[in-house]
């Protein structure tokens, strides 16, 4: 069966157990699995060790772990589980958003049945902005604009389904037009080399994984039409956060002149931060610079250091790039200005 957009969700309720399934993306793209629990610990932890990752899915994740703490605790215990799913990830508004939106839910005693669908509805929500973000995106890329470069995965792994920078690819390509990917592998964690290409070539759209200091080489020979990235958060002014490496590509896509486009559906804006400066940056472990994983030749899952063990590593995991380097934001609504 493909595995790919409109057929699979990053995240969904799993109605024969109650419980939440999720696609386990650290396996990607050497084995498809998803994992279902019933315990709203493993899912606040699935977002916490990025087993699910990427704004809206994480959104959606909680939106879908809180709804089962609520099933079953039957609303006793429903403040913890909204700290605990607050304190996962801390850069991605969407998530807050989402907690926000299940606060509200629940403040109104709903049925199980009720909070479920709320959750159902949350996710849903975030589909169809993707779609029309995607129709957008596809009608603003100028014609010619076809060698896009995208950084991390904004794809519907980390958004649902279609994601938010490939929504625009996956339209284009379904109109019958070539447009061509750079993926940049995106340092540390690779998530374009790993799940981007991936979710790319089970499309069958033509890409090709670079190093992410390629990138800037690329556009000065002129082989880069346009950027398509995917955000975090963004602030009121906006700047926007998204995968560390995003602020470099801008400055390079300002030097050779090539478009530079965030896309992202409204629950990913944050009105609280006035500028990016207001935006809590995640530092992770040094660890996820230090070691590589992936199979071997035998298919099994190896873990290897690459660096001297007595050197440590610094690991943000997002940067801002100001808006003055974006050309537009797209969101379900259409051009965004700040
Ligand atoms: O650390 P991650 O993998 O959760 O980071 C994901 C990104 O930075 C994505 O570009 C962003 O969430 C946009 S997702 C549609």
């Amino acid at each position: 069966m493909r595995v790919g957009l409109d057929n699979f969700r990053a995240v969904n309720w799993h109605h024969e157990s109650g419980g939440v399934q999720w696609i386990e993306q650290r396996l990607l793209p050497h084995c498809f699995e998803q994992v279902v629990s019933i315990d709203p610990e493993n899912v606040a932890m699935a977002i916490e060790t990025m087993q699910v990752r990427g704004a809206p899915s994480i959104g959606a994740t909680a939106a879908y772990g809180l709804a089962l703490a609520w099933t079953k605790d039957k609303g006793r215990f429903f403040d913890f589980w909204l700290a605990r799913f607050r304190s996962t990830r801390p850069t991605a508004v969407n998530l807050f958003h989402a907690c926000n939106a299940m606060q509200t839910c629940a403040e109104s005693n709903p049925t199980a049945q009720q909070i479920i669908e709320y959750a159902d509805a949350y996710a849903d929500a975030e589909v169809s902005a993707n779609k029309r973000i995607g129709k957008t995106m596809a009608e603003f890329l100028a014609v010619g604009e076809r060698r896009i470069l995208t950084h991390c995965n904004a794809g519907w792994l980390a958004a649902v389904d279609w994601g938010t920078a490939t929504s625009g690819i996956y339209h284009l390509a379904h109109a019958g037009e070539k447009p061509f990917i750079w993926v940049d592998e995106t340092r540390p964690r690779l998530q374009g080399a790993r799940l981007t290409a991936w979710e790319l070539n089970q499309e069958g759209i033509d890409c090709r994984i670079q190093a992410d200091g390629a990138a800037a080489w690329m556009m000065a020979q002129g082989k880069v039409d346009a950027i398509v990235v995917g955000a975090d958060r963004i602030a009121a002014n906006g700047d926007v956060a998204n995968k560390i490496g995003t602020y470099g590509l801008s400055l390079a896509a300002k030097e050779h002149a090539v478009p530079m486009y965030v896309a992202a559906p409204a629950s990913t804006f944050d009105a609280n931060c006035s500028t990016g400066l207001d935006i809590p940056i995640e530092e992770r472990g040094g660890q996820e610079v230090l070691r590589m994983d992936g199979v071997d030749i035998a298919g099994k899952f190896q873990d290897v250091s690459i660096a001297a063990p007595e050197v440590s590593a610094n690991n943000p995991a997002f940067d801002v790039t100001p808006f003055t380097n974006i050309t537009a934001i797209i969101n379900e609504s259409g051009v965004w200005n700040p």
